[in-house]
C-alpha cells in the first residue's frame, strides 16, 4: 500500500479547492437556469478512516502491530438506516486507491470510505481535535465512533487547544480561530482538515491555513474527504424504480400546488425573482421572510405541511455552484413532494439524487414553460407519479 498512490495528486488538488472556496468561485454559475443528512458525523468517520491510511501516520502499528482476526467476510452497511439487508465486503488495506479522488473516476468513494477496515488493528488510539463550536460538537471521545459501530473506531475527539501538540489531526471546521498561532511550530506529521459546508458564495477567508492544510472535507466530490448533505444508496443498481402502493398525485388532488420556505432573500442566482416570476403562471405559497406566508407553529416550516398539501417543493439552493446540493433536496424528497431544482447542473443532481426525482429548472427556457410542466403533472396523476417510482429502491444515510 504505502505511497504508491497517495502523495503527488494531492497537493494539486487541494490548492485548487482551497483556491475554488476562498476566491476563485469559478465552479459557481449566476443567472437564474442556473433524509439525510451526513453532517458533522461523517466528517469525523472519514477522519478516523483516512488517518489510518496516511502512510506517515500509520508506519509504526502497521509494522510492529499485531495482527487482527479482521478477515474479508461481508459486513454490514453499518451507515444506512436498513442496514441489515446490506451485505458488502469491505474495502480493504491493499485496495486503498479505492479511496482516493482521482483515482476512482464517476464515483464518490463514499462508501468506499465508510466501508474501510484495515487488516491489522491499530496499537493507539488517534486523537482529533476539533475547532466546532458548542451544539455542533457531535460529543468527546470515542463514543460517537463507537455508537455508530463505525468499522475504523480508534479515534476519539477532543475540543481542547492545550491538547494541539497532542493530536494526530486537526479538523478546521468552517472556521479558522484567531487565538491559534499558526506560525508556531507544528508536529511533522499532523494532519490539517479543512471541512467546509456553504458554498464559495458564502465561505469567508481562510488565509490563515493558505498552505497548511493538507486535506479538504467538503460536499465537493473531489474533496479528499465527500461529505455531502445527502447520500442515497440503490440496493440493487439494475432495480431504480418499482410500481408503487400509494398514489402521490391522487391523494393531493384539488390541494395546493407549490411551496417554498426560505429566509435568504438576495442570493446570486436570482431564485427568488424567478419564484416570483414562476407565481404568475402557477399558484406559489412562498412561506418565511421572502414571501407572504408565516410558517405555522412558532416560525418552523415543517414537512409535514409539505407532506399533506403540496406537489411541488421549490429546492433552489442559494449558489449554483457544482456539486453544492444541500438540504433542501432531500426535504422534499423525505416529504413526498416533488422538488424543483435550482443550483449546480442537471449532471451534478442525477448523479446523487434518486433515479427521476426531480425537475431542474435548467430543462425548461422560462419560468412560464416550467409552470405550464407543472401544471400538466398537477392534471395527470399518471405523470406525476412517475416522479416517486424510485422510493423503496435505496436507502438515505440517517440524519446527524
Ligand atoms: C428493511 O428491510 C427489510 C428487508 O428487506 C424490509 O422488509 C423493511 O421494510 C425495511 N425497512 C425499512 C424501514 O425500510
Ligand atoms: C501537511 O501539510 C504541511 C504543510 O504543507 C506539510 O509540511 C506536511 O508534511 C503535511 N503532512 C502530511 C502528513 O501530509
Ligand atoms: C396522463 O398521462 C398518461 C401518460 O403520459 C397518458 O397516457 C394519459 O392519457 C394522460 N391522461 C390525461 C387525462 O391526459
Amino acid at each position: 500500500m504505502r505511497s504508491k498512490f497517495l502523495p503527488e495528486s494531492f497537493p494539486k488538488q487541494l490548492e485548487l479547492i482551497l483556491r475554488i472556496f476562498t476566491s476563485g468561485r469559478r465552479s459557481c454559475r449566476r443567472g437564474l437556469a442556473g433524509i439525510f443528512t451526513l453532517g458533522a458525523l461523517a466528517t469525523y468517520i472519514m477522519i478516523s478512516v483516512t488517518l489510518r491510511l496516511n502512510p506517515q501516520r500509520t508506519l509504526p502499528f502497521e509494522e510492529d502491530g499485531p495482527d487482527t482476526d479482521a478477515d474479508d467476510a461481508p459486513v454490514q452497511r453499518w451507515y444506512l438506516t436498513n442496514a441489515s439487508m446490506q451485505h458488502v465486503s469491505p474495502v480493504q488495506q491493499d485496495e486503498v486507491w479505492h479511496l482516493w479522488p482521482k483515482m476512482q473516476p464517476n464515483s464518490d468513494r463514499i462508501e468506499n470510505q465508510l466501508l474501510y477496515r484495515p487488516k491489522k488493528k491499530p496499537t493507539r488510539i488517534k486523537l482529533i481535535l476539533s475547532t466546532e463550536r458548542g451544539l455542533e460538537r457531535p460529543g468527546h471521545g470515542r463514543s460517537c465512533f463507537v455508537k455508530k459501530k463505525c468499522l475504523v473506531n480508534h479515534c476519539k475527539i477532543t475540543y481542547d487547544w492545550t491538547k494541539s501538540a497532542e493530536a494526530d489531526a486537526i479538523l478546521f471546521k468552517n472556521n479558522a480561530p484567531s487565538e491559534i498561532h499558526y506560525g508556531s511550530t507544528r508536529p511533522p506529521d499532523q494532519v490539517w482538515i479543512l471541512s467546509l459546508l456553504e458554498s464559495p458564495h458564502h465561505t469567508s477567508e481562510f488565509s490563515r491555513l493558505y498552505g497548511r492544510i493538507n486535506w479538504t472535507a467538503t460536499y465537493r466530490l473531489d474533496s479528499e474527504l465527500v461529505t455531502p448533505y445527502g447520500k442515497w444508496v440503490v440496493y440493487d443498481p439494475k432495480v431504480l424504480a418499482k410500481p408503487q402502493a400509494l398514489d402521490y398525485g391522487g391523494r393531493k388532488a384539488g390541494k395546493k400546488k407549490v411551496a417554498w420556505f426560505v429566509s435568504n432573500c438576495q442570493t446570486a442566482n436570482k431564485r427568488l425573482e424567478y419564484a416570483r416570476e414562476l407565481a404568475e403562471y402557477i399558484e406559489v405559497d412562498i412561506y418565511g421572510s421572502c414571501g407572504s406566508l408565516k410558517c405555522p407553529k412558532k416560525g418552523k416550516c415543517g414537512g409535514k405541511l409539505l407532506r399533506e398539501e403540496y406537489k411541488f417543493y421549490l429546492s433552489f439552493e442559494n449558489s449554483n455552484c457544482k456539486d453544492y446540493i444541500t438540504e433542501k433536496l432531500w426535504f422534499a424528497l423525505e416529504n413526498d413532494a416533488l422538488p424543483v431544482v435550482m443550483g449546480p447542473l442537471r449532471t451534478d443532481y442525477e448523479f446523487v439524487a434518486p433515479h427521476k426525482s426531480f425537475i431542474h429548472v435548467q430543462d425548461f427556457a422560462s419560468p412560464k414553460d416550467l409552470a405550464d410542466y407543472l401544471l400538466r403533472l398537477d392534471a395527470n396523476d399518471t405523470e406525476y407519479n412517475q416522479y416517486f417510482q424510485w422510493k423503496g429502491t435505496g436507502c438515505s444515510t440517517p440524519t446527524t
